[in-house]
């Protein structure tokens, strides 16, 4: 927590984000040790005077330094291809939303009820409210429960897209004639915003996302309001 405020990430919303954080602050230990180290060594260097001219190899240091680097990679691949195969796992979801990525806004489809589909566009500046998030607010929300697994499908209807909630960790393509798929939990209430991120055309930076994490209840409702029959 203490390295998340320091480098000023956000905070997950999300066990998986929770996890990957944990990898990054992992991973980012071990580039400091080897920094440290070598940088220390490389200092030393350049302050001392001793040279041995019969020396021209030593057998046993260049086996450790081959070997020790070798070690220590896999203490980063092992843990980050847990991570891989979790991110990809979808544990029996209760809700799917179905993103649609257009040149240039998201439409969404909640597939499991009767017609509720809508388009969200990016709030322009001159209609910002003055409390709104200035190029992150978006007319229509998407509205979802807290404490349920929720499938994403991601697809796009003219080039790639990218629909990505650093909060959650999600960061899936949008690609023509494909339907990609993920699975998040969201651990807390909240707004949790995102960008596209794949260089989709000239206003790629004005298509936000922004989740609306409710209670159950509250989506039920909001649902039930919506559902067309
Ligand atoms: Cu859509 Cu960038």
């Amino acid at each position: 927590m203490c390295v998340s405020l320091l480098l000023m990430q956000q905070d997950s919303a999300s066990p998986l984000m929770e996890q990957l954080i944990f990898f990054h602050h992992h991973a980012l230990l071990i580039l400091v040790m080897i920094t440290v180290l070598v940088g220390y060594l490389m200092f030393m260097l350049f302050f001392n005077n001793y040279i041995n001219r019969f020396l021209l190899h030593g057998q046993l240091i260049e086996m450790i330094w081959t070997i020790l680097p070798a070690i220590i990679l896999l203490f980063i691949a092992l843990p980050s291809l847990r991570l891989l195969y979790l991110l990809d796992e979808i544990n029996e979801p209760s809700v799917t939303l179905k993103s649609i990525g257009h040149q240039w806004y998201w439409s969404y489809e909640y597939s499991d009820f009767n017609n509720v589909e809508f388009d969200s566009y990016m709030i322009p500046t001159n209609e910002l409210e003055t409390d709104g998030f200035r190029l992150l607010d978006v007319d229509n929300r998407i509205i979802l429960p807290m404490n349920s697994q929720i499938r994403i499908l991601v697809t796009a209807a003219d080039v790639i897209h990218s629909w990505t909630i650093p909060a959650l960790g999600m960061k899936v393509d949008g690609t023509p004639g494909r339907l990609n798929q993920t699975n998040f939990f969201m651990n807390r209430p909240g707004l949790f915003y995102g960008q596209c991120s794949e260089i989709c055309g000239a206003n790629h930076s004005f298509m936000p996302i922004v989740i609306d994490s409710v209670p159950l209840n509250y989506f039920i409702k909001w649902i039930s309001t919506n559902v067309n029959s």
